[in-house]
């Protein structure tokens, strides 16, 4: 399904005009400002329904209103509540304009209609604020994944297929660039949501691979792609161990995008590929077994993040590293007590067959290092102990300089994909020591998240980095209004502020 369109008009809100255009409001408040302008056009419909108490504006509160003026711009007005005002910001603003969203495709309304000062004045953010989060927030709501139906049209509501911004008179300078970021943002969420939801048979490294050729090709981006033989050559024995059980041919991806000046260092993000993670001999469990074909949320996330980075034409020299491959059990799949190499040279002792994202993560922060980054992330599907920790509500944030950490934490808050830090105190290495090997793949169950970040550092080096489990936040099994059951796109959009904000601060 295409993404919905994002079109911003220099027109007022008393202007506002289109089959539906939503209204956004915070508990108790009255029509002043450019909701009074607006709604003096819709002869005071919403003036009436607020004094009439049936719309107080409570979270996720939506009323719909026909303006009965001949020459109201609307067909329809859709209040949707935001809840209080003290807790008025992004989050609020996102979760309405999903609600908006879900109306207009119920109506099968083709077009929504949002109204920049309107938002603006409700949530006390700036236009340009308001802007980018609303349209990031209706090109996520619309997503939706079909395209494995034998009849993908079927289906009793319409997609949103346009999103226009009313930016008012001099508006249009501010949002328009801010539309386009939070569009483009949304969009590289998407292209991730869809990487993401393909099942393993399909989704497969091979996939990946010929997903990030494609981008390069159309972007002007250099990709590079290690076959198993390439990557013995490589020394990926890390990668390759976990390889070792399956049919499906694993790859090594790297993409080159030059924003910046030849020399400058460049940023890396780094994505877990794992296509599908059965365990391997360690096997998990079968009930929501299937849930593992997110295992590369990490990787879908990075590939979303480098079209969104190559749209935007950010000023940065960035490189994308994807270890891909599957973990299955088989008779020639890595053993519980092997001791494999790893790109670095360093051993480990494999404990836990099923501890397989540490494995091929650290022969990416290996080979990173000829790149001389002036700074890496990596995002994976790590840990379940993440989710124990944190919920679905936050990313476990991990690395070895707290200046990155912070910098991570803040485009995170940004972007609504928030953070949360977990220590990587030295008296937690312990846990990951080996009698046999340099490192043991497993810590033991408690602190679980920080024993696999810290088996991660040991192959990071000196250069910054910061690690994100994403292993609670990668996908959900509840829909919110802004956002589809399924994956999120975790971390695609916080990736991009990142590298955004390193080049505009
Ligand atoms: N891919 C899983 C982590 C995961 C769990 C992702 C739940 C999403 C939801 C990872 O490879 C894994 O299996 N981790 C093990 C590590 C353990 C064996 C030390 C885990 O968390 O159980
Ligand atoms: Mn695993
Ligand atoms: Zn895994």
């Amino acid at each position: 399904m295409a993404d919905c369109k994002v079109m911003v008009a220099r027109a007022t809100a008393a202007e506002a005009r289109g089959p539906l255009v939503a209204l956004l409001l915070t508990e108790g408040e009255q029509p002043a400002g450019p909701l009074a302008a607006l709604d003096v056009r819709a002869g005071d419909v919403v003036a009436d329904a607020l004094q009439r108490g049936d719309f107080r504006g409570c979270r996720d509160e939506t009323l719909l209103l026909y303006p009965h003026d001949a020459d109201a711009p609307a067909d329809r007005l859709l209040l949707v509540g935001m809840g209080k005002p003290e807790d008025a910001g992004t989050g609020p603003l996102r979760r309405a304009v999903g609600h908006a969203v879900r109306q207009a495709e119920r109506l099968r309304v083709g077009a929504l209609a949002l109204v920049v000062e309107q938002m603006a004045s409700a949530t006390g953010l700036s236009a340009a604020d308001v802007a980018r989060v609303a349209a990031d927030a209706a090109v996520m709501a619309t997503w939706d994944f079909r395209d494995l139906k034998t009849d993908p049209a079927a289906r009793d509501t319409l997609p949103v297929e346009s999103l226009t911004l009313f930016a008012g008179d001099g508006g249009g300078n501010v949002v328009r660039p801010a539309a386009v970021i939070g569009e483009v943002t949304g969009r590289s969420a998407n292209l991730a949501r869809g990487l993401a939801i393909r099942p393993g048979n399909i989704a497969t490294p091979t996939f990946l691979a010929e997903t990030a050729l494609s981008m390069a090709t159309r972007y002007g981006m250099k990709a590079t792609v290690l076959d198993r033989a390439a990557m013995r050559e490589e020394g990926m024995k890390a990668l390759l161990a976990v390889a070792a059980g399956s049919q499906e041919e694993p790859r090594f991806i790297a993409i080159e995008y030059n924003g910046a000046t030849n020399g400058e260092a460049p940023l890396v993000l780094i994505g877990k590929g794992v296509t599908f993670d059965s365990g391997g001999i360690s096997i998990k469990p079968a009930d929501r077994m299937e849930e593992m074909k997110y295992d590369m949320s990490g990787a879908a996330g990075t590939l979303g993040a480098m079209s969104g980075i190559a749209e935007l034409g950010l000023h940065a020299n960035v490189v994308a590293l994807i270890p891909s491959t599957e973990n299955l059990p088989s008779g020639t799949a890595m053993k519980p007590g092997d001791v494999i190499g790893s790109h670095l040279g360093k051993t480990i002792e494999v404990v836990n067959t099923d501890a397989e994202g540490r494995l091929v993560l650290v022969d990416a922060l290996s080979y990173a290092r000829r790149y001389r980054p002036a700074a890496v992330l990596d995002a994976a599907t790590l840990t379940g102990a993440v989710v124990i920790a944190l919920g679905h509500h936050a990313i476990g944030l991990m690395g070895n300089n707290d200046a990155l950490i912070e910098e991570v934490r803040r485009c995170g808050e940004t972007v609504g994909e928030r953070c949360w830090p977990l220590p990587l105190w030295k008296e937690y290495r312990e846990q990951i020591d080996s009698p046999v090997a340099d490192i043991r793949n497993t810590g033991g169950r408690p602190a679980g998240s920080v024993t696999a970040g810290w088996f991660l550092r040991e192959f990071a080096g000196d250069t910054p980095w910061a690690h994100l489990d994403i292993a609670g936040t990668a996908y959900r099994d509840e829909a919110a209004p802004w956002l589809r059951k399924g994956p999120t796109g975790v971390p695609a959009r916080l990736f991009i502020e990142w590298v955004r904000s390193r080049t505009t601060g």
